[in-house]
């Protein structure tokens, strides 16, 4: 048996934490054995990766920048996500790799086929089943960082037409693949994206 791979993106501040733990509760609760994950850090090497790509102070190389993500993407799809999916569990997980072609392809600018494909070789083409994006104006979402009272993370502190390039970049990305993404308004209630969400997994586990 097989699981099921559901990965939610979209920008910073597009609520994808919530609707992910939403979905996990739900899933749990009809009897689920549920992965929950993310990208960059989902394993104890993905974290030493992520405090290097959100937190050094100073320049990080977009090329290299790039790698290090594809790195903590092999390393998590090898030794996390493929496992579970092997037990017939679900995996529920924030970013994969279109958060790649969005913030390093577009957003730094790097060709974004090939950004796609540093990824797919690092996972040996794996590619979720279902990929929820979060779709938000890049505004409304720096009023919800701004809310939250937190320090902004190196791609946080971006300017706001880097952030626009990344919301056109998810948006293309979904129009050209439409049987796995679902494209959600993110300024609608947590409650009826839940339930969007929830209608688009139980059609899959059925
Ligand atoms: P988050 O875990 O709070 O979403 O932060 C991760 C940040 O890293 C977010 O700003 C998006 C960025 N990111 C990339 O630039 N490329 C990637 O491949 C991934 C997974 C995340």
């Amino acid at each position: 048996m097989s699981g099921l791979w559901i990965t939610f993106e979209g920008g910073d501040g597009s609520g994808k934490t919530t609707q992910a733990s939403l979905l996990e509760e739900w899933l749990r609760a009809s009897g689920r054995t549920v992965v929950r994950t993310r990208e960059p850090g989902g394993t104890e090497v993905g974290m030493l990766v992520r405090d290097i790509v959100l937190h050094h102070r100073g320049d990080i190389a977009p090329r290299a920048e790039a790698l290090l993500y594809a790195a903590d993407r092999a390393h998590h799809v090898a030794t996390l996500v493929r496992p579970a999916l092997a037990r017939g569990e679900v995996v529920i997980q924030d970013r994969y790799l279109d958060s790649s072609v969005a913030y390093q392809g577009e957003g730094r600018v790097l060709d974004a086929d090939e950004i796609r494909n540093l990824s797919l070789w690092a996972t040996e083409g794996a590619l979720p089943d279902v990929t929820v994006l979060l779709d938000l104006d890049p505004a409304a979402a720096r009023a919800r960082l701004d809310a939250d009272d937190k320090p902004f993370d190196r791609l946080e502190a971006e300017k706001a037409d880097f952030h626009g390039r990344v919301r056109t970049a998810f948006l293309a990305l979904a129009a050209a693949e439409p049987d796995r993404f679902l494209v959600l308004d993110a300024t609608l209630p947590p409650a009826e994206l839940a339930a969007a969400v929830r209608e688009r997994v139980a059609g899959r586990l059925a």
